[in-house]
C-alpha cells in the first residue's frame, strides 16, 4: 500500500489489520503506554477546506507515536498563490515522510499523490473519506462483536463518506443497505467497484429507496450532514429533499431495540438528525469520534511505521 487515497487502495486483509492494529493501539493509550513508533517522523497535513476532528485526531495521533505534525492551511502556504500541485508535492516529499490532505476536489489529491515520493493520505475529498470509514468499522466492531452478520444501514445523500462506506462494506463482506433520495445516490463508478469486491467478498449491497423499509431489523443507521463542504449553494433544495430521509426517534424505532446510531460528525441537528436521536441511548456518536484518533494511528503505522509495514 503505497497511498490511502480510496478505500479501493486497501485489500481487504489490510483493512483488517489497520482495525486490528487500532484496537491495540487503543488498549495502549488507555493502559498509558509510551510509545515511539513514530520516532523522528514528521507529516505534513494541508487542509484546504476546515477540519475539526480529522486534523487533531492526525496531529495528536502523531504526538502520540513519537513525531511531529505541520498542520499547512491551503491558503497560507504557496499553493494559495498558485505554485502548482506537482511542485508542492515533490518539495514537500524531500522533508516528511508523509502528507494527509483535504481537498475540495478529489483529482487534486490524485494528482499530487502522482508527483509525491512518500504516501498520501485522504483526509476527504469530494469522492471519499476513507480514514473516517476505518475509524467507523473499528467502532462496529467494538459495539457489535464483529463486522459479519451486521446490517449496516446508510440514510441520506450518496456522498463521499458513503462511497468509502460502501467500498469497505464490498471488500470485507459485509451488510449494507444505501438508504438515498433519487438523483442523490453514490457515485457510479464506485457502485460498479463495489460490485466486484461484493462477488469476491460475498457481500450483500442493497439500494433501498424507501428510509423506513432500510432500517428495518438494522443493527446500524449511519447519516451525515445533507450538504457537504462546497455544496453550500444547494443547501434549500437538499433540505426539501432529504427531509423524509431524517433520523428521528420514528424511524430510529423501526430499527433492532439495539441499534446503533452513527455520524460522523459536524451534525445540523434538526436537519438529517434530530438532537434526541444525538443525545438518545443509541447514539453512538462520540466513541465514532474518539475512535478517528485509534484509527488515525494505525493507518500511519501501516503506511510509515518501520515495524508495521
Ligand atoms: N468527521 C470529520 O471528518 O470531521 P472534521 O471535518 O471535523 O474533520
Ligand atoms: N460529507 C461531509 C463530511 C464532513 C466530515 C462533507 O464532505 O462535508
Amino acid at each position: 500500500m503505497q497511498h490511502l487515497i480510496s478505500i479501493s487502495d486497501l485489500s481487504s486483509d489490510d483493512l483488517i489489520e489497520i482495525i486490528e492494529l487500532a484496537e491495540k493501539l487503543k488498549l495502549e493509550r488507555y493502559k498509558g503506554v509510551v510509545t515511539d513508533y513514530l520516532k523522528n517522523k514528521s507529516l505534513a497535513m494541508i487542509f484546504e477546506l476546515p477540519s475539526t476532528r480529522t486534523r487533531v485526531s492526525f496531529e495528536v495521533a502523531m504526538t502520540d507515536l513519537g513525531g511531529h505534525a505541520l498542520y499547512l492551511n491551503w491558503s497560507d502556504l504557496q499553493l494559495g498563490r498558485g505554485e502548482p500541485i506537482k511542485d508542492t508535492a515533490r518539495v514537500l516529499s524531500r522533508y516528511v515522510h508523509a502528507v494527509t490532505m483535504r481537498v475540495r476536489d478529489h483529482s487534486t489529491i490524485l494528482e499530487f499523490a502522482e508527483y509525491s515520493s512518500v504516501p498520501v493520505i485522504n483526509a476527504l475529498s469530494n469522492l471519499e473519506h476513507p480514514c473516517q470509514i476505518i475509524a467507523d468499522l473499528l467502532t462496529i466492531k467494538e459495539y457489535k462483536g464483529s463486522l459479519e452478520d451486521v446490517k449496516v444501514v446508510w440514510v441520506g445523500d450518496g456522498n463521499n463518506v458513503c462511497n468509502s462506506l460502501i467500498l469497505a462494506a464490498s471488500l470485507i463482506g459485509m451488510i449494507l443497505i444505501v438508504s438515498t433520495p433519487k438523483g442523490y445516490e453514490p457515485n457510479k463508478e464506485i457502485v460498479e467497484k463495489a460490485k466486484s469486491f461484493a462477488k469476491e467478498s460475498g457481500a450483500k449491497i442493497v439500494f433501498e429507496k424507501n428510509p423506513v423499509s432500510a432500517v428495518k431489523d438494522a443493527d446500524v443507521i449511519y447519516t451525515d450532514v445533507w450538504t457537504s463542504m462546497g455544496q453550500e449553494n444547494e443547501k434549500e433544495e437538499r433540505i426539501k429533499v432529504f427531509t423524509p430521509y431524517q433520523v428521528n426517534e420514528k424511524l430510529v424505532n423501526y430499527a433492532k431495540d439495539d441499534v446503533i446510531v452513527m455520524h460522523c460528525l459536524p451534525a445540523h441537528r434538526g436537519e438529517e438528525i434530530t438532537e434526541a436521536v444525538i443525545e438518545g441511548s443509541n447514539s453512538v456518536i462520540f466513541d465514532q469520534a474518539e475512535n478517528r484518533l485509534h484509527a488515525q494511528k494505525a493507518i500511519l503505522l501501516k503506511l510509515i511505521g518501520d515495524e508495521y509495514n
